[in-house]
């Protein structure tokens, strides 16, 4: 693993080995064992869109690590101003040991890996949100104890993060299904990606027919960073895209509910719901942190 741009590009053996380690730093991190495992390495983190855990998420973990991370705003950058990513690559590849990005489009990600030289991390673009989904799979596991089997939910916009859960619960062996309104559907690669996984996608416009013998449910928030000027015209498109009562009456006993957070109750989840699930919902939060010290380490560490 050179980058993480997507979840498409790892093999589930490399889903599983990140797993495996974030648990195990996870450990380390409670029993009070240092793990200096990037020790003097430095992370530039690029920022475009807002974010709470991911900044802090990433910031903490290098300094737990033993390194550094340098919190860079498009506000600051010259990037903001026009300058090209393929310069502002090559040269932040001269200071920096790996590169973070959250950003719009999947495209200026791909460019900073193509023109630069140290590893790139993609922390949220439009098309998907790779770091969050490995959290959420460290926590079903967590939760779960295996991924065979179970039946992940989506319910709602078919955006970033329902790309990346799809293609993340497929690749560690999971089955899927999607409820999104009409046109509003996951990425069309996506869907083509799905049809390596023959009888394990399911795409309706049907909420409980989705939901029904769910396992692990999540949504996102109906109008995403960037959609803000649509969110009165979406929160009538969404209605009743939503897990509630009726979504965790068909679910499998002992479903689980997660979300990428921040949540917006009443809408794409319902404050009761959210909070009879919030130990999973927070421990995905706290995920953040482990899942992504294993993606620094894979990435930027010396073997
Ligand atoms: N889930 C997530 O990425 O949160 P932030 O936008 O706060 O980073
Ligand atoms: N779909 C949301 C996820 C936030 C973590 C967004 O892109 O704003």
């Amino acid at each position: 693993m050179k980058h993480l741009l997507t979840l498409e590009q790892l093999s589930q053996e490399e889903i599983i080995d990140i797993l495996n380690l974030a648990d195990q730093l996870k450990w380390q991190r409670k029993n009070g064992i240092e793990h200096h495992l990037l020790k003097g390495k430095s992370l530039g983190m690029i920022f475009q869109k807002s974010s709470t855990r991911t900044r802090v998420s990433f910031e903490v973990g290098m300094y737990e690590l033993g390194g550094q991370a340098l919190f860079l705003s498009n506000r600051d950058l010259q990037i903001g101003r026009g300058e090209p990513v393929q310069d502002t690559a090559r040269v932040l590849s001269r200071y920096l040991d790996g590169i973070m990005i959250r950003t719009f489009e999947q495209k200026e990600v791909e460019d900073l890996a193509k023109y630069g030289s140290v590893p790139v991390i993609n922390a949220l673009t439009d098309y998907a949100h790779p770091c969050q989904v490995l959290a959420d799979l460290q926590t079903i596991r967590e939760f779960k104890g295996a991924f065979e089997g179970l039946k992940a939910v989506y319910i709602g916009d078919g955006n970033n993060m329902a790309n990346s859960i799809i293609v993340g619960c497929l690749k560690v062996g999971m089955k899927v299904a999607v409820a999104t309104p009409k046109g509003y559907e996951p990425d069309q690669r996506v869907l083509e990606f799905t049809k390596q996984y023959p009888g394990m996608f399911t795409l309706t416009t049907d909420v409980l027919e989705a939901s029904k013998d769910g396992d692990v449910f999540f949504t996102d928030v109906w109008a995403s960073m960037g959609q803000e000027s649509e969110a009165m015209e979406r929160k009538k498109i969404f209605t009743g895209y939503q897990i509630n009562s009726n979504v965790m009456n068909v679910a499998n006993k002992g479903a689980m509910v997660l979300h990428c957070l921040p949540a917006h109750r009443e809408e794409e989840i319902t404050a009761e719901v959210f909070e009879a699930h919030a130990d999973e919902i927070f421990e995905e939060a706290e995920n953040r942190l482990h899942a992504q010290k294993a993606v620094l380490v894979k990435l930027m560490g010396d073997n």
